[in-house]
């Protein structure tokens, strides 16, 4: 058991780092999404919380409906299980969802209508869509179409059409040094590392530059088990099960100590990317 000397002359334990154990699955790896996909049943957020207004989602929603008329078409590159992309039935001409995992678009295509299809679809590959094909292409922590070197975003988004991305660039707010060793914390410079990252990405996409802004959203965790919960989303049961049990106590002690009767304040950083296509 190891021990770090905080500044506050405060003794904390390190906890238990679940990404340090052999099963650990990396983050939105292929093996990661499967796994979510059947024990998860869908890319959803598995914890309990509540959130200060406005939502990310609600925000990036929002932005897409400022762009819609009925007469669009949309696509949504990483759909996931399509709840998202659901929002726009009924207020575009069409919406399409694509994603690599086969479980994720299974789900999606419950429930779906005429205005609305999700298809298994690579996209890192060639794209089964005709020239122009878009009004409005949007990735919601998906991939991002608009790479140099990838010419398939610009091939089937209309010109004068609308690429959107809406990308979580990971939580604080205190979580990290609350927890050291289940968290780790961020460098000083990580919220002008984003921004300088997304910058980027947005000017080396042949896009004209609409807006880019990075927000902070406030979640507030319910319980020690979401602190855990949220750490494991996406890892096996039986990870979780030793991380339950190496941790569970002493994640407990800390979250009384500092949650609220909301719960434990945490704040998620959000990047959102809207560009043009620059007209023929
Ligand atoms: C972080 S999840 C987001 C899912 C959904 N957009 C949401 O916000 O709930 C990223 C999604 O991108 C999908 N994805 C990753 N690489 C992909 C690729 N090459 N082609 C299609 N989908 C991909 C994953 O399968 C996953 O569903």
């Amino acid at each position: 058991m190891r021990f770090v000397l905080k500044e506050e002359l405060e003794v904390t334990k390190l906890l238990f780092d679940p990404m340090k154990h052999p099963d650990w699955i990396p983050p939105q790896s292929a093996e990661w999404h499967a796994n979510l996909s059947i024990e998860g049943g869908g890319y959803k957020y598995p914890w309990n919380s509540v959130f200060d207004e406005p939502r990310a989602e609600k925000i990036f929603s929002d932005k897409i409906i400022s762009f819609l008329h009925e007469n669009v078409r949309i696509l949504d590159v990483g759909c996931g299980h399509g709840e998202f992309t659901k929002t726009f039935v009924g207020k575009a001409k069409e919406v399409i969802g694509i994603d690599v995992i086969e479980g994720y678009i299974s789900s999606a295509n419950v429930g779906a209508s005429e205005t609305i299809k999700f298809l298994i679809v690579d996209a890192d590959k060639q794209l089964p869509f005709t020239d122009d094909s878009f009004d409005i292409i949007y990735s919601k922590k998906g991939p991002w179409l608009f790479h140099t070197g990838n010419e398939e975003g610009h091939r089937i988004l209309k010109p004068g059409g609308t690429a959107l991305g809406l990308y979580h660039c990971g939580s604080d707010g205190g979580l990290r040094s609350l927890f050291p060793g289940l968290y780790h914390p961020l460098p000083d410079s990580y919220l002008g590392d984003i921004k300088a990252k997304y910058e980027r990405q947005l000017s080396e996409s042949n896009l004209e530059k609409i807006e880019l802004q990075i927000f902070e959203e406030v979640e507030y965790l319910a319980s020690p088990e979401d602190v855990l919960i949220k750490k494991c989303f996406g890892q096996k049961e039986s990870l979780k099960n030793i991380v339950w049990q190496e941790c569970l106590a002493e994640v407990g002690e800390i979250f009384y100590k500092h949650a609220s009767p909301k719960g434990l304040r945490v704040v998620n950083y959000h990047a959102l990317m809207v560009g043009r296509a620059t007209r023929n």
